[in-house]
């Protein structure tokens, strides 16, 4: 464990912020974060750095958190256990998943980030999200280093939100992530628009898991920009739910706007039509700006600052506010 001093932290965020670590560590076992837990407790934990918007330098101990490896856990006639230690590239995981034919997460292709990091906002794509196939989650208390085992309802799962991002945030640092998946009989997911049309496209009428992946992949392609390439960390905000009241009288005014209805009083709107709405879409200031291809993405086009993205996120959702009187709430974590 050799502790490095004054690293850039810009390669270890997918927004590519350009921040300094006085002091970083890179820990590749469990047994090792204990043996630092014993020792340090005030840590500032990245994994995939893909949720993640830096402000400043870091001055806590940049624990870059490794931890490699997948097991089979057990195998039942259906189904499968596997888990998957929280520093496996999300992606990769995925696509072992769909080379040993087990069902769950193709709707995730292409998430960037690690495995350790996809409980805690529940990510989601494609009318799937994470919590559907997690069986159980392994954290390490910080205050303690003792290890604990959450079921998937002790960790509270909500549309990108989880007990990891609220009573529990930065108490425990999640080692492994046991999933629950099928073996034989898929649960295909096919119904977003988007997949169907893919799949039309290709010509397929009974998708494998495979075909589905590649559908979800060809998709985020065309709309997401690639953090290797653009730095940016997925949605920016969340979408809004808004009430009855307020959706009627926002429609009135444009008949067009897409919505998901998710109960009689309560309608999802999504924030990438609010943002495009506003005109901020494809929109360039400096180094940061908007997506041209999806409103909800904002992007570092090489060396923009966290605070001057923010600054921006400040004045996306003043203008959505002001237009529609929602109030955008932000989904990545900002980092003071
Ligand atoms: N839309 C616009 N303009 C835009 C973007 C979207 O009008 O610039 C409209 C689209 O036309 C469509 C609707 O908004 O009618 C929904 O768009 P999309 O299918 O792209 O999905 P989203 O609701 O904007 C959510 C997730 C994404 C996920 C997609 C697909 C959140 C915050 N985002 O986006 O997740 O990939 O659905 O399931 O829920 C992420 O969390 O980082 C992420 C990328």
């Amino acid at each position: 464990m050799k502790i490095q001093h004054n690293i850039s932290l810009k390669q270890y965020n997918t927004f590519g912020i350009d921040v300094n670590a006085e002091r970083f560590v890179e820990i590749t076992s469990v047994m090792a974060l204990k043996t630092l837990l014993s020792k340090e407790k005030d840590l500032f934990i990245i994994s995939g750095g893909s949720n993640m918007l830096l402000l400043s330098d870091i001055k806590k101990l940049v624990v870059l958190l490794n931890i490699e490896g997948i097991i089979i856990q057990e195998t039942q006639e259906d189904d499968v256990f596997v888990t998957a230690n929280a520093g496996e590239n999300w992606h990769d995981f995925v696509l072992w998943c769909i080379s040993q034919n087990y069902g769950g997460l193709e709707n995730l292709s292409l998430i960037p980030g690690n495995v350790g990091s996809c409980p805690i906002q529940n990510i989601g794509a494609y009318g799937v999200e994470v919590k559907d196939t997690i069986h159980q989650v392994t954290a390490v208390e910080i205050s303690t280093g003792k290890t604990r085992i959450f079921s998937n309802k002790e960790c509270a799962f909500g549309y990108r939100n989880s007990i990891f991002k609220n009573e529990l945030k930065n108490a425990y640092i999640i080692t492994t992530v046991a999933f629950k998946l099928s073996k034989s009989t898929h649960q295909i997911h096919d119904g977003y628009g988007a997949i169907q049309t893919a799949l039309k496209e290709a010509n397929i009428s009974t998708p494998s898991i495979s075909d589905v992946s590649n559908a979800v992949i060809a998709i985020r392609t065309s709309k997401l920009p690639d953090p290797k390439k653009i730095g940016n960390s997925g949605s920016f905000f969340k979408n809004p739910i808004v009430n009855k009241v307020l959706f009627d009288k926002i429609q009135a005014n444009y008949a067009h706007m897409p919505f998901y209805k998710i109960n009689e009083n309560e309608i999802k709107i999504p924030a990438g039509w609010l943002i495009e709405t506003c005109g901020f879409k494809g929109k360039r200031f400096g180094d940061t700006g908007v997506h041209k291809n999806q409103a909800l993405v904002l992007v570092n086009y090489g060396n923009a600052t966290g605070v001057e993205i923010y600054d921006l996120a400040v004045q996306i959702q003043a203008m959505v506010f002001k237009t529609f009187g929602i109030k955008l709430d932000i989904e990545v974590n900002i980092v003071p």
